[in-house]
């Protein structure tokens, strides 16, 4: 079967077995060519709840899975690779939290959306980095225990400085390892006529140096609504393919070559296809506790965002 053939097949089982696929923009393009819908985190987590059909095929990583199963606990939720995880939602579990919490009475706990379902249940609203500075900025606390992401954090901090958020020691890899100042000072010196366009999870001197900061699917908006003619990337490589693929009469250069999240590029079309035949996939499965308390979080984000 070639690329085409397994894409029409998907499409064709989709149908007939009721199935919704939804696909994070750092996924492949194949991927994406499949999908009822494309988007960011927060886009996503807003389709999970509307999409009618009775199954639900994630592509991307777990927490993106499960955000979905808690959204909409009536439908089977399939994550495409079970192996798809999140190096920065892994830094962080329950006790290291409550150990924070602690730390910071008094302080209303805001998380990354990169979390995992168990860490939601004791936080007090999740974000993502479309969404984050409205959600913060709407909430009546001033005092913020942002987790997990430092660099996420000090870029809304920046955004909103009334208020007092508390960061902690945690961050992307593939963002706060692949990309550097000095890569950044370097790639607009050798693009001089290019915007720099980054994820705020990159270090706050990569974010500082950007023409524009923001989430996956405002990187691809900016980029295709801006008069520019060249851009340079500072996020997933994935991104550089896709508005490449979107405006053929622009130019978009990779910030770093290493700035890959091997957990997004774990996914493949022949998974997606194996998930509709219903022979591959994990469905996510959740205790009705972790559903009811991280759900409250998650609505929370929904209603202030
Ligand atoms: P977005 O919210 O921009 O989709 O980011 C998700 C993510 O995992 C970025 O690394
Ligand atoms: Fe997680 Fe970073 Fe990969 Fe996004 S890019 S899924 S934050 S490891």
């Amino acid at each position: 079967m070639n690329t085409r053939e397994m894409q029409d097949e998907i499409l064709r089982l989709k149908e007939e077995n009721d199935i919704c696929i939804l696909v994070h923009a750092y996924e492949s393009h194949d991927i994406w060519e499949v999908a009822d819908f494309m988007g960011d985190s927060y886009g996503l987590s807003l389709k999970a709840a509307e999409a009618p059909q009775k199954t639900i095929i994630m592509c991307g990583v777990r927490f993106m899975a499960e955000t979905v199963k808690i959204l909409s606990p009536d439908k089977r939720v399939i994550l495409a690779n079970p192996l798809a995880g999140c190096a920065m939602a892994d830094q962080l579990d329950v006790p290291k939290l409550s150990a924070l919490k602690e730390q910071y009475p008094g302080y209303t706990v805001v998380a990354y959306i990169n979390t995992t379902s168990e860490l939601k249940t004791i936080c007090d609203v999740c974000v993502t980095s479309s969404s984050a500075p409205k959600i913060i900025g709407n909430l009546d606390a001033k005092d913020i225990l942002f987790v997990p992401d430092q660099n996420l954090g000090s870029w809304i901090a920046k955004k909103i400085p009334d208020k007092n958020i508390q960061l902690i020691d945690g961050c992307c890899p593939v963002h706060a390892c692949s990309i550097t100042a000095k890569a950044a000072a370097e790639a607009k010196a050798l693009h001089p006529d290019a915007l720099l366009l980054v994820h705020p999870e990159s270090l706050p001197e990569v974010s500082a140096q950007a023409d524009y900061a923001g989430s996956t699917t405002g990187i691809m908006d900016f980029a295709k609504k801006s008069d520019a003619k060249e851009f340079i990337i500072g996020t997933e490589n994935s991104i550089v393919q896709h508005l490449q693929f979107e405006c053929p009469d622009k130019k978009f250069y990779p910030l770093s070559k290493n700035c890959v999240c091997d957990d997004m590029r774990l996914t493949t079309l022949a998974d997606v296809y194996q998930c509709c035949l219903g022979i591959a996939g994990e469905e996510i499965v959740l205790s009705d506790d972790v559903m009811t308390k991280a759900r409250k979080c998650i609505d929370t984000m929904i209603e202030l965002g």
